[in-house]
């Protein structure tokens, strides 16, 4: 059943998605980076895990500065992008090529969670949150730059050495 929704509940509930979509990710950024074959690829994964993990806690303050409560929902689009990456992992073996799929796997999430931040930010700026949204900035901008980094692995190390395996 349609309940009534207004625009607060939207935020509500977006915020509420990527909670459960970061907390996700705290498990499967772990593997990616143990996965991962190239040394600075699995460096990168570990450093957006520890980003990741501050995300979190940022959401936290999300919900101290706004005084809103999370609903406890899962992010089936998460859920979805992880099972993805890992039926990579089960189909490919370690190396460069892998690699490549990794890299393409986690900018999948990285713009998911662009995506999700962004529209946070505007609704939020809509809402009045100016604290929320100075928070939910930081962490757009890391995800903007996580994006930016495995754009440079998918260009450099890790496709060109794919290729040459084949
Ligand atoms: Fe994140
Ligand atoms: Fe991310």
């Amino acid at each position: 059943m349609s309940q009534r929704k207004t625009i607060d509940d939207l935020f509500v509930h977006m915020l509420s998605d990527i909670y459960s979509a970061e907390k996700q990710l705290t498990r499967a950024l772990g593997k990616l980076s143990r996965t991962a074959s190239d040394a600075a690829l699995g460096e990168a994964f570990k450093t957006h895990l520890e980003e990741t993990q501050g995300q979190v806690e940022r959401i936290d303050k999300v919900v101290e500065a706004t005084g809103i409560r999370l609903k406890r929902m899962k992010c089936v689009a998460m859920e979805g992008l992880i099972e993805e990456a890992a039926e990579l992992i089960d189909e490919i073996e370690k190396g460069p090529v892998l690699d490549a799929g990794l890299v393409a796997a986690a900018q999948k999430v990285e713009h998911y969670e662009i995506a999700a931040y962004g529209s946070l930010c505007a609704i939020g700026k809509q809402l009045g949150h100016t604290e929320a949204v100075r928070l939910l900035k930081q962490t757009l901008e890391e995800e903007k730059a996580t994006d930016l980094k495995l754009t440079q692995f998918a260009e450099a190390a890790g496709n060109a050495k794919a290729g040459k395996q084949a």
